[in-house]
């Protein structure tokens, strides 16, 4: 009987936090909801008292979200732990995961405080949740640069204080497969009572080495593997979910472990990851990347044509990307709509498929073929229409090779119409995000710009990233359309809108205790 590893996910928490990843509590819930239809064991919330936003997510996350246990991060503060607590109580199954650094480069540098100071303060917050769940990890950040013999003791009395779960973070992503697996081994043999604990692994990507990292501990004996979708995650990112998982199912009789994750659902998760936060992966991303099943090479593409295992290690069909031959377009019905939206891994109530459908019929006008990238865009759009602070109600742009480019345009601010306003450009793109800009007045920078054709052809709807900063604060946001210049303004009112989230929590983060280290 092969072995079951645990798939705990950080890609609401650790994965969250990275630059251009944040999502609004929706946004988070939605998410949630697609990672227990993926299986996963445990879900990281978030950080309930980096700010009341992150609380109230982590709060809903944990009434509304059956399946998967759910846990708060929480500093091995008093006001941290409760906060966590606070966030999870009443929920049907969830935990507390509390982290000290161990590193004495982080005790001294950044803490400022010694060992036994360290040991102390775990102790603490782990009896401390304890009190109120049966569930709690504890981790020790950096552990990867940590003395072992240190870890051994403070895992010692992190198992004596109660915790049900041993972490041990590569947090710089520094450690080589060997290494790791050593400090994972030495660490199972020498916590006192480790076998009454769940070991856990999470890995950061710095040197590329996370999934290897993750899978070399796996083969010592830990029991559970932090990672989130997409590998986003601070700096580099951290271990992927989908080569983690795809790993054991490929190399199945190397490995002989199993998950819970139904492996149909992993390309439907990554799309609705780079759909809410606008972070598209590599396309040479393993797994899910727009290459990972493409062939250019005649040779290559000759030995698909014969057998697809010439070139393949795994089938298409097994992470869910599926190649449709059902062509949609203006007159596709509702039951072939709903078919296709379902098959893309959404679930949508009766009044979302109605505005959907309408708004399909209106796209079918306009291109002959609706792909799924397009209707993956007409989802987002109505399930995230009128709640935010900004909206654009329409943009026209005149230009050409005898004029100044202008552009006029008209907003709802906080729901309320502004008048029409226009300014002029060096090209139409421009036009329109000066007159926008001037509308919001916010002087915010645009530090990058990104153009990318979803689709074939010259009815291609454009995907249009941008990237904006404001006082060090930096947000990302993505629009579409057939037409560039709207489908730019589209993006810069997406970026603006995830701004004023991360002002929000700025500004609270600012207010309270610094965030260190996570
Ligand atoms: O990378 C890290 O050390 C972390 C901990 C909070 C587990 O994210
Ligand atoms: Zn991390």
């Amino acid at each position: 009987m092969s072995q079951m590893i645990k798939i705990f996910d950080t890609t609401l928490r650790d994965g969250e936090q990275s630059p251009g990843c944040s999502m609004n509590p929706k946004e988070k819930l939605i998410m949630a909801r697609q990672l227990a239809k993926l299986g996963v064991d445990t879900i990281e919330a978030g950080f309930p008292a980096s700010s009341p936003g992150d609380f109230d997510s982590v709060q809903q996350i944990g009434q509304a979200v059956e399946g998967p246990m759910i846990v708060s991060l929480c500093r091995t503060d008093d006001a941290d732990i409760q906060a966590g607590i606070n966030a999870l109580q009443g929920a049907k199954n969830w935990g507390i995961h509390t982290f000290i650094a161990t590193s004495d480069l982080h005790l001294k540098v950044k803490l400022d405080i010694d060992r036994k100071t360290a040991v102390k303060k775990a102790i603490r917050a782990i009896e401390q949740a304890r009190k109120y769940t049966d569930n709690v990890e504890f981790s020790a950040e950096d552990a990867t640069r940590s003395d072992p013999a240190f870890l051994v003791e403070i895992f010692s009395a992190a198992v004596k204080a109660g915790a049900t779960i041993l972490n041990v973070p590569d947090t710089v992503g520094y450690i080589t497969p060997q290494e790791f697996a050593e400090l994972v081994r030495r660490l199972r043999n020498e916590v006192t009572d480790a076998d009454k604990v769940l070991f856990s692994v999470h890995c950061h990507n710095d040197l590329g080495l996370a999934a290897a990292n993750s899978l070399a501990a796996v083969a010592v004996g830990a029991q559970q593997i932090e990672c989130t979708v997409n590998g986003i995650g601070e700096r580099a990112g951290n271990a992927s979910l989908e080569e983690l998982v795809m790993a054991f199912k490929v190399r199945n009789s190397y490995f002989d472990i199993s998950t819970n994750i139904d492996t149909a659902q992993i390309y439907p998760t990554s799309r609705l990851l780079t759909k809410l936060t606008g972070t598209m992966v590599q396309s040479n991303k393993a797994i899910v990347g727009a290459n990972a099943f493409a062939h250019e090479s005649g040779i290559h593409q000759a030995g698909v044509i014969k057998n697809a295992l010439t070139y393949e290690i795994m089938k298409p069909e097994s992470i869910g990307l599926t190649f449709n031959q059902l062509v949609l377009g203006k007159h596709s019905g509702r039951a072939a709509l709903k078919k296709r939206i379902i098959s893309l891994g959404y679930d949508v109530s009766k009044e979302e498929l109605q505005k959907i459908f309408e708004k399909f019929k209106q796209l079918a006008d306009k291109k002959k073929v609706v792909y799924d990238e397009d209707l993956e865009v007409l989802i987002m759009e109505i399930r995230f229409a009128g709640e935010e602070k900004y909206e654009l109600l329409s943009v026209n742009v005149t230009s050409g090779t005898e004029t100044i480019p202008t552009a006029t345009v008209v907003m709802k601010v906080d729901q309320e119409e502004k008048p029409a306003q226009a300014s002029l450009g060096d090209g139409p793109v421009d036009a329109a995000l000066n007159t926008i800009r001037q509308i919001v007045n916010i002087p915010c920078v645009l530090t990058s710009f990104v153009v990318k054709a979803i689709t074939g052809g010259t009815d291609a709807q454009g995907v249009v990233s941008i990237s904006i900063e404001w006082e060090g604060i930096k947000a990302t946001g993505r629009g579409s359309h057939t037409d560039i210049v709207i489908a730019s303004a589209y993006a810069f009112v997406n970026a603006l809108n995830r701004l004023e989230l991360l002002k929000k929590s700025h500004h609270l983060l600012e207010e309270t205790e610094e965030l260190s280290g996570i």
